[in-house]
């Protein structure tokens, strides 16, 4: 077991400064060195990457070499998962559900956790484990916006990170929402971008951060 001797980050100003976490699913190492320049030179910073190819670990640790990027571990479905990415550099992680062992393996680890939560139940489960910053996933399936709106009154104490169809349409309505900390999503790497092409890769990185509007960059302390 590796425990995170870096610098635990601990907040969303910390490790998403712009409040967007951008999700990807590698399908080739060649694409880590521009995603990575791009996702720095935007302002983004960070980046989660999600456990299902079968490059995914050896993805993060590339990506981890960039100490200008804090890096995490997205699709976590158990310990095994949060173990080996944690051994090669992730310092935050997200999963799509949410299990205890997971969560106080988190601590443990001292990596920052985001579990993933659907339903009242789920979050109940997660506050009574001490956690309060959670992904909403998959958010636009699950009613998006009017369902924040109907969980978050009751759930005063919880800020989501809606992920699951956040898009450059969507993501000024998300992220005006007090109850929002952050959003996460893989749009900016999506339709038929090349992932080969630095330049190409970099303006939709950047692309993706002038969507937002300049006042829903940068979260309320
Ligand atoms: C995730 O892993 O969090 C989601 O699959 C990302 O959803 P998106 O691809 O719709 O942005």
């Amino acid at each position: 077991m590796t425990i995170n001797t870096r610098v635990p980050v601990r907040s969303i100003n910390q490790f998403a400064p712009l409040r967007i976490i951008p999700v990807l699913t590698i399908k080739s190492l060649a694409h880590v060195d521009a995603i990575a320049d791009a996702v720095i030179k935007s302002g983004i910073n960070n980046i989660e990457v999600t456990l299902r190819t079968d490059i995914s670990l050896q993805a993060l640790k590339k990506f981890a070499s960039y100490s200008e990027l804090v890096v995490g571990v997205g699709s976590v479905k158990n310990k095994e998962d949060l173990e080996r990415a944690v051994d090669v550099g992730a310092v935050f992680a997200v999963s799509p559900g949410y299990m205890q062992e997971i969560g106080k393996l988190a601590q443990d680890l001292n990596v920052l956790y985001l579990p993933g939560v659907a339903t009242s139940t789920e979050i109940m489960c997660a506050l009574s484990d001490g956690y309060n910053l959670l992904k909403f996933f998959p958010a636009e399936q699950l009613g998006g916006i009017s369902t924040l709106n109907a969980l978050s009154p009751v759930f005063p104490n919880v800020k989501f990170i809606p992920t699951g169809g956040i898009n450059g349409k969507n993501v000024n309505d998300y992220l005006a929402k007090p109850c929002v900390a952050a959003v996460g999503g893989s749009w900016m790497f999506g339709g038929d971008l090349d992932l080969n092409n630095a330049t190409a890769v970099e303006q939709a990185v950047i692309k993706a951060v002038e969507q937002v509007s300049p006042v829903n960059l940068l979260e309320e302390t």
